[in-house]
């Protein structure tokens, strides 16, 4: 695992633009694996600006979201749907076929999971996977105690990360209880992955996802296992570090 420190969370999002675009200039047809979030926002605004000033162009590249909440209308401002449809498709002037999420809102969930798992398959696996870490360590929805080789599947969201994403919502009793994300072992399968944490709120999380043991109890520590992870932190994310 590389570990990045940079002074700033605008450092954070410029380098790992950088690695992003590098891959998308070496393959244009990249299946970039995309997380919601506040993380991630400074990496697609930086990549749109590029693409503005036509130092690349995105029009090639495929994106398939971490993750959905269970159960919000079309449209929901809280919705990762419309996070990406906002924070990537549109700054990026994709079609919205090529931006694809679990969907949420299934009569059958499991069978979502499953026909998710396989779009994912069916493009050739995620080239390049952009995390966020949430305080408690998930990646994508997978709450602490996940298994490390889980495949996409419902998660009952844990209190902590509820109120974490209550900010999101008009009201915390709007915070949906339940999403679809992709498992831990799908997340693995990325040929390559980008995870950026940016404040001191979330030192701790990293700091045993980099540093501790692999454990379900710091899900993002699976990350260990990976070949090509690099880490890119500000320095108040880097301050539970050795
Ligand atoms: C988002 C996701 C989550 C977030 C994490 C951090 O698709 O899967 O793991 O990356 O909760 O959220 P922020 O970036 O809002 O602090």
């Amino acid at each position: 695992m590389d570990v990045v420190i940079l002074p700033t969370a605008a450092d954070v999002g410029a380098h790992a633009a950088d690695l992003v675009a590098a891959h998308i200039a070496r393959k244009p047809d990249t299946v970039l694996g995309v997380a919601t979030g506040s993380s991630p926002v400074g990496i697609y605004r930086e990549l749109a600006r590029r693409q503005q000033e036509g130092a690349l162009d995105l029009g090639g590249i495929r994106c398939f979201a971490l993750d959905e909440y269970v159960g919000l209308p079309p449209g929901h401002p809280g919705s990762y749907a419309t996070f990406l449809e906002r924070e990537v498709a549109r700054p990026f002037r994709l079609p919205r076929s090529r931006v694809r999420l679990p969907d949420g809102r299934a009569g059958d969930l499991e069978r979502a999971c499953e026909d998710y798992e396989r779009a994912i398959a069916e493009a050739g696996g995620i080239d390049l996977q952009i995390l966020g870490i949430g305080t408690n360590g998930h990646i994508g929805f997978n709450e602490p105690v996940s298994s490390l080789s889980s495949r996409t599947r419902v998660k009952a969201l844990s209190a902590q990360t509820r109120t974490d994403n209550a900010r999101f919502f008009a009201d915390d009793e709007e915070v949906p209880t339940h999403c679809v994300t992709q498992g831990l072992g799908t997340i693995l399968e990325a040929r390559q992955v980008v995870l950026v944490a940016q404040g001191e709120r979330k030192a701790s999380a990293v700091a045993a996802a980099v540093e501790g043991p692999v454990s379900s109890m710091c899900p993002a520590s699976v990350l260990q296992f990976h070949r090509r992870a690099t880490v890119v932190l500000d320095e108040p994310a880097a301050g539970g570090l050795a």
